[in-house]
């Protein structure tokens, strides 16, 4: 028999280790961002020093578009890193997310690593996490509220990761009853409810179901980014040409597709999965999401420049964005829009 929490504890740190490098990316897969060009506008009035970032999340207001996505928690490391990511986002007031709180259920040692986000950064909208494969085990939805309020958290986000559960060693690939569970959560909590993938994307028809059970939020945590799969791959010391390695829908397919949603459903998209610099963030937009989100390169700056450098890391990013905007007569966030954007084909 394994002790539950020390195995999950033992697994979220291998882990951390190992989005520590640039092992765990997709092999040949990319985020399909490459595929876009912005179109250049000429006449261009736009100016730069008005653009303004400024957006909600969730009825917070925020100061850029991006949120830095759900890590980690439940380890000691995680407690020094959720501290400093929670400063850095306080910073830049900007939304953050925990990692999985299911170490949070089992016992409450390791509670300080998720509360130190909220002490940290008192005012900025936080997001709570649980797994798929734990929600359709749950005898009752007041674990949720419990995990919620030890954050004073704005929204929950659960991630289906069924890629991530098939390659893991115990991993849980049992999701039998997900959509019924989602949609009873959705009417037992009062804070909106998120559903996000890992890095394999989420399709429009998965969206749609997520969207019709009444989910207020989706990241599509798209493939091109890290992939999960290689980092179990790597876990077992399994064969690091594993196909399923690079598994998954590209990023900018799943926002592209998923946002034509918007027509029919009010949701938040959070379009994330390796998003990498100012231009992915400024093609998300372009393709359709309301805000960006990113990981694991905000986890090694962390550990490469700490808190100063992830503050600048996205300042830069959102440098980018606003030349972006400048040279495409974007006045707003909403301007930069798919008009902006032109599949690289059609120029040539
Ligand atoms: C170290 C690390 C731990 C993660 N743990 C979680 C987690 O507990 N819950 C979750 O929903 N996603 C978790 N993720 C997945 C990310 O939130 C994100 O969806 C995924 O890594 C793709 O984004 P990226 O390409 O920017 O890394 C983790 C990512 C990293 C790098």
């Amino acid at each position: 028999m394994h002790d539950n929490s020390s195995l999950i504890s033992k697994r979220k740190k291998e882990h951390l280790e190992f989005c520590l490098s640039d092992k765990v990316s997709f092999r040949e897969k990319t985020n399909g961002f490459e595929n876009y060009e912005f179109r250049h506008f000429a006449i261009t009035e736009v100016d730069i020093s008005k653009i303004d970032f400024g957006t909600e999340f969730f009825g917070k207001k925020i100061n850029y578009p991006f949120l830095i996505s759900c890590m980690t928690g439940g380890t000691s490391e995680a407690e020094n890193i959720n501290a400093q990511l929670a400063l850095a986002a306080k910073q830049l007031n900007i939304p953050i997310g925990v990692g999985s709180q299911r170490q949070a259920l089992e016992n409450e040692e390791f509670h300080n690593s998720y509360k130190i986000i909220r002490k940290n950064a008192p005012g900025i909208p936080v997001v709570g996490n649980l797994g798929a494969s734990q929600i359709v085990n749950l005898k009752s939805f007041d674990k949720i509220k419990y995990i919620a309020e030890l954050i004073e958290a704005d929204a929950m986000t659960v991630y289906v990761n069924p890629l991530q559960e098939l390659m893991q060693e115990h991993g849980e690939p049992l999701f039998k009853g997900f959509l019924k569970a989602i949609e009873k959560l959705v009417k037992y909590c009062e804070i909106p409810i998120i559903v996000k993938e890992v890095g394999a994307g989420i399709s429009k028809k998965a969206a749609y179901k997520l969207l019709n059970a009444g989910v207020q939020g989706i990241d599509v945590a798209g493939a091109g980014g890290t992939s999960w799969s290689g980092v179990e791959i790597l876990r077992n010391h399994g064969d690091v040409n594993n196909k399923f390695w690079d598994w998954g829908l590209p990023s900018s397919y799943c926002i592209r597709t998923v946002s034509k949603l918007k027509n029919k459903f009010d949701f938040t998209l959070i379009g994330s999965g390796g998003i990498h610099d100012g231009f992915d963030i400024a093609k998300a937009i372009a393709l359709g999401a309301d805000i960006t989100a990113s990981a694991r390169i905000i986890l090694q700056e962390l550990n490469k420049s700490g808190i100063e450098g992830v503050v600048n890391l996205i300042k830069d990013w959102f440098d980018t964005v606003r030349k972006i905007m400048f040279l495409t007569g974007s006045v707003s966030i909403t301007e930069l829009n798919y008009d902006k954007i032109i599949r690289k084909e059609k120029l040539y």
